[in-house]
Formats: structure tokens, C-alpha cells, sequence
């Protein structure tokens, strides 16, 4: 699981008012399925109910859990749908320990095959599960050394938080690159993924590190690490409850642009071989097909447009991008030589629904990249490639669509690897480079306040222009998409070479240009274009991983570390989403829900 939400409480209250209210707290995460397991009179008892807390609130009221030591969760599903049995907390063989789970385990294949052969029974379809019958081959060692000796064997991301019926009055957590907080109380102790679920009782908070495993009792909280226990200072927290879900940021939005790091670890995680030789989807999507079909809309279709360009370059086969809604009414013949890619965030955009219905109906082979598994559109194809960047808030799409073009390319590059069209040093090239993203974004996410200077000249501009040639055209029309929608600028994007068919007549002194210039071979031209425009006054800002230093068609520039052309995209989008960010703080637009405009369109 990735985003999901885990709370456990320790302490002379009834556990279940404390679980249910701190899930209600971390609903932003997102969720599709929901569960507590309370250890009352020795005893495990359990609920777990698909959708809102809402539903499992319901069942509960049937049969309330009454112990006072407990763990619940909440569910956005990564492996395996949305289901009872795939909720957690899951149980083991035996009942007597639960486990909730939030992050990936990425060897959880062996782990499970090694634990079948040792006759454990599986009832879920998660990684997770893998983690509690590890605990119950660690049974007979105290809470703190089991926990030791599962997280020794689990490799991936992981907050885990435990009860088992020998430890009747304790709620054991790890954690690995998933966050973990215990909360202080008085004659209770607590535990969550994030802040807003612990300050109804408790202001006094701990961190949990990665790599530290902590057992809380009604009396203590101890945190333990490789070397033995450990204290850490008290964190007092002042956030009030709505700062606190921003996780301190001012905008969902900004605290998904900071995610993206993140959020594309986890969509590569498991997908690139530990020595960094290979690429392994998940999937095999079949031979190649006659042609390619891209379909989606706004932000999704500009990832799209990535895609395309990416499956033409390196599969050699004629592929197209269309909008969702323009593809509906089109007067196609498509057949089962052809496959269509829906990519949504959602999963749940009516025009990208409809366009792929129509599709499936005249044969075509279906895929999805959606970041909701379990959503519509991932339930109506025949295969998956999920994005895992994390439910996102704020309207304005950011974190979705990096990791939608990480998704595309692996899978452009697993029908290549298929087609023998890579050989085996092309792929473990590819690999590095994806694996050196996440870190390169990181280090253009430190340069924030460099972009928020360029912010202040774009707040007065009555238009905006974007330019790019090719790969960096499809960039430019994702970084004016972002500016309209938050900062309500008006911004167009233009390929750099029509410009001087039209649209140069509206350059004057001061307008603001933002070129995308990271395709080498377009480099030259694309300069030529913005030579045209410093000639009749215009102001140009250049986002490239070249060094264009010293070029001066260029105003300012940007420059992002280097990296394969194919791949740029996902680096230029960080300073453009950051771009927008500025300019809307700026303007004092409503950032996280622009007017008019809502996150998920389920109307055409
Ligand atoms: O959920 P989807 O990816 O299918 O949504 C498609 C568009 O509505 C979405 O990308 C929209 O353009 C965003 N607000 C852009 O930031």
C-alpha cells in the first residue's frame, strides 16, 4: 500500500473512538477500503468494510469492537483490488496477530512462496499479507525482537503497526520509508501515519525513524533501533487540524510538487532489477500491436503526448494522442491489431471512460494507467500499469502526471524489450537513468526559490506564451495548462515554429516566453524561434538541460540536470508546476480548488 493510513492505540479507553476518528482524519490520503482489529479479553476481534469509513462506522455499530488496544487502516489499493479480503488490518493463520500495512513490500513474492512452502495460508491478494505470517514464524520471540527479525526480511517501504494476542496490552509498529508517528498521552499512547489523526488527544508527538521498530503501552512508548533503545526529543505541534493534513505546506498542491520525488520511487519500485540491468514490468503487454492509440484528457493527454513520441522513437510503429472527448466522435476503424492506451489519474473521467468503451467495442486491446486501481477505467482494461504517486488533492494535476510518463515509458519499454528492439546494454542504460530521476527531481526542487523569482515577472503578464519543438512542445502545453487553471493567467502554448505563422504578431516589449528546450536535435531551431521574439521585445525564461548559459535569445534560464532526451519531460515539469505555483500564490487564487474546475469530471 502507498498512501494508505494506519493508527493504533494503546490505553485505558476504548480503543475503537480513537481508531475510527483518527482514520476520519487521514481520509485525505485517499482510500477505498477501511479496517480495525481491537484485542479484547485475549481475544482478536475484526471489521473491514470496502468504501467510506462511513460503512465500516455502520458495521462496527453491529459489532463494536470493545478491547482497548488496537489497529486500524485505511486501504488505497496497489496490489490487489479493492475487497474485503484485501483490507487490512489482515490476520494470520490463526487469528492471533493483525497487522496493518502502508508502503510496498517489494520481496514480498519470495516471501510469500517461502511462507506457503512452510504451510502458511494467504487469503489476500497483497504484498502486505506476507508481513503477519512473518510475525507468526517469530511468535515465540518478545514483541520488540519479532519485529526486528520481520522487518530484516521485508524489503521496500513499510509502516507497519501490530497486535497479537500475546501482548495483550501493547501495539507494535515499524517503519521503512513510510511515515510513523507515535502520540503521547496520558495513561494512552498512540500511534499514526500522520499528525492530523493524533492532535484530538495528544500535541506531544514522536517521530518513528526508518529502520526503528516501537511498542507502546498504556504506560510507555519505546522506540528501538539496530543498536538498542532509543530516545528522541518530544515534538510539541502547534498545526491546527487543516495545516496539519497539508502536512505544514500552505497548498496540497505544493506538497505534491514536493512528493514527486517520491512518488516516482514508488512507481519504478519493483519495475528495475536491484543491480540496475533490467526493466521488468509487472505485465506482458503482448505483442506489438499495428498501432498505438493514446487517449485522455487535460494533463493526462499531454502525457500522452510524451507517450506517443516515446512509443514512435523506439518501437518504430505509427501511434496517436487524442483527446478523449475528440476521439469519441471520430469516425475510426480499430481492430484487434490495435491497442489503446487510457491514462488517468482518476480513473474515473467520463470522456476518457467513454473513449475507451467505444474502443473495446470495435476490438481494440485496452490498457490503463490510472492512479486509483480499482477505479472505472482501470476495472474496463485488460491490463494495468499503474502510476503509484499517492491520491492527489489538489485540482491541478502534478505528481499524476510525471509518474503518468514514467509509466508510459515502461511500458513503451517493455513492448521494446519484447520485440527484441533493446538490447541488453540499451536496457540497463535505461534503467540507471530512470533510477537517477527521483534524485535529479529532488535537486531541481531545491532551486524553488530561483523559479519563485521568475514567479514575480509572469504575476503582472496579461498573456503567457510556452514554446517547444516536438517532445518539448507537448512539455510547453502541460506548463501553460498549469499556469491557466491556478494563477487564472491566460497562457498558450505554441509549437516553437508556428509561432511565426500567427501568434508572433501578439509579441511586445515585456511579454513573458517560456521556452522548453531539452531535445538536443531541436535545440538550434527552437533558439532561432526565440530570437524572433527578443527581436520585437519580448522576455524569454529557458528550461533546459543543456548549457544555454551564454546564449542570448535567452533571458534567464533554468537549468535541469542532464539526463536522456526521452526523459526530460519528467524533469522540466518541476520548475513549470512550480512556475504556476508561484504566480497563483502571487495572484491569491484559490490554488488547490481553482474556480470552476473540479478533480475529478465525470461529465462530458
Ligand atoms: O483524472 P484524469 O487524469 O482523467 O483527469 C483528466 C483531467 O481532467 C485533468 O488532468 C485536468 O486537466 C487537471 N486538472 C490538470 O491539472
Amino acid at each position: 500500500m502507498h498512501m494508505c493510513g494506519i493508527v493504533g492505540y494503546a490505553g485505558n479507553d476504548t480503543a475503537m473512538p480513537f481508531l475510527l476518528a483518527g482514520l476520519n482524519r487521514l481520509e485525505y490520503r485517499g482510500y477505498d477500503s477501511a479496517g480495525l482489529a481491537v484485542l479484547d479479553q485475549g481475544a482478536l476481534g475484526f471489521v473491514k468494510t470496502v468504501g467510506r469509513i462511513a460503512e465500516l462506522e455502520a458495521a462496527l455499530a453491529d459489532h463494536p469492537l470493545a478491547g482497548k488496544v488496537g489497529v486500524g487502516h485505511t486501504r488505497w489499493a496497489t496490489h490487489g483490488r479493492p475487497s474485503e479480503q484485501n483490507a487490512h488490518p489482515h490476520l494470520g493463520c490463526h487469528g492471533d496477530v493483525a497487522v496493518a500495512h502502508n508502503g510496498i513490500i517489494e520481496n514480498h513474492g519470495a516471501l510469500r512462496q517461502e511462507l506457503q512452502a512452510k504451510g502458511h495460508v494467504f487469503r489476500s491478494e497483497t504484498d502486505s499479507e506476507v508481513a503477519v505470517h512473518l510475525l507468526e514464524e517469530y511468535a515465540e520471540l518478545p514483541f520488540k525482537d519479532a519485529l526486528q527479525a520481520v522487518i530484516s526480511r521485508l524489503r521496500g517501504t513499510y509502516a507497519l503497526a501490530v497486535v497479537r494476542t500475546q501482548d495483550p496490552g501493547a501495539v507494535g509498529a515499524a517503519r521503512q520509508d513510510s511515515p510513523l508517528l507515535l502520540g503521547l498521552g496520558e495513561g494512552e499512547n498512540m500511534l499514526a501515519s500522520d499528525i492530523p489523526a493524533l492532535i484530538s488527544r495528544t500535541r506531544k508527538v514522536v517521530v518513528v525513524e526508518d529502520g526503528e521498530v516501537a511498542v507502546i503501552t498504556a504506560q510507555g512508548a519505546h522506540i528501538y533501533g539496530p543498536q538498542g533503545e532509543v530516545t528522541r526529543p518530544v515534538l510539541a505541534v502547534s498545526w491546527n487540524l487543516e495545516e496539519a493534513e497539508r502536512g505544514g505546506h500552505p497548498h496540497f498542491m505544493i506538497k505534491e510538487i514536493q512528493e514527486q520525488p517520491k512518488a516516482l520511487r514508488q512507481t519504478m519500485a519493483g519495475r528495475l532489477s536491484e543491480d540496475l540491468s533490467r526493466i521488468a514490468l509487472e505485465v506482458d503487454p503482448g505483442p506489438l500491436p499495428r498501432k498505438l492509440w493514446f487517449v485522455a484528457c487535460g494533463t493526462s493527454y499531454h502525457a500522452c503526448l510524451v507517450g506517443r513520441r516515446l512509443a514512435e522513437d523506439i518501437l518504430g510503429i505509427p501511434a496517436e494522442a487524442e483527446l478523449a472527448s475528440e476521439f469519441r466522435y471520430r469516425h475510426l476503424k480499430l481492430g484487434p491489431t490495435d491497442t489503446v492506451i487510457a491514462v488517468s489519474q482518476s480513473g474515473e473521467t467520463l470522456d476518457t471512460l467513454s473513449a475507451m468503451r467505444r474502443a473495446k467495442a470495435m476490438g481494440a486491446k485496452m490498457i490503463a494507467i490510472t492512479n486509483v486501481i480499482g477505479s472505472s477505467i482501470s476495472r474496463e482494461a485488460e491490463l494495468n500499469v499503474p502510476t503509484l504517486a499517492g491520491p492527489e488533492i489538489a485540482v491541478a494535476s502534478s505528481k499524476a502526471y510525471t509518474t503518468q510518463i514514467l509509466a508510459l515509458t515502461f511500458l513503451v519499454l517493455a513492448y521494446a524489450k519484447r520485440t527484441g528492439l533493446l538490447t541488453a546494454a540499451q536496457e540497463a542504460d535505461w534503467a540507471r537513468e530512470l533510477w537517477a530521476l527521483p534524485e535529479k527531481a529532488e535537486l531541481i526542487l531545491q532551486k524553488d526559490a530561483e523559479v519563485s523569482s521568475v514567479a514575480k515577472r509572469l504575476t503582472v503578464a496579461k498573456d503567457v506564451f510556452y514554446l517547444g519543438r516536438g517532445t518539448d512542445y507537448a512539455v510547453a502545453m502541460e506548463g501553460q495548462l498549469k499556469l491557466k487553471e491556478i494563477s487564472y493567467l491566460h497562457a498558450e502554448a505554441l509549437a516553437a515554429g508556428e509561432l511565426k505563422h500567427g501568434t508572433l504578431a501578439l509579441i511586445e516589449q515585456g511579454v513573458p516566453v517560456v521556452a522548453l528546450l531539452t531535445q538536443k536535435d531541436l535545440l538550434d531551431k527552437t533558439l532561432s524561434n526565440l530570437a524572433e521574439v527578443k527581436a520585437r521585445g519580448g522576455w524569454t525564461y529557458g528550461i533546459t538541460s543543456y548549457d544555454l548559459s551564454q546564449h542570448d535569445e535567452l533571458d534567464q534560464v533554468f537549468t535541469l540536470p542532464a539526463c536522456r532526451d526521452e526523459l526530460a519531460p519528467v524533469l522540466a515539469a518541476l520548475p513549470l508546476q512550480l512556475l504556476a505555483y508561484h504566480v497563483a500564490v502571487a495572484r491569491g487564487t484559490d490554488i488547490d480548488k481553482p474556480r470552476n474546475l473540479a478533480k475529478s469530471v465525470t461529465v462530458e
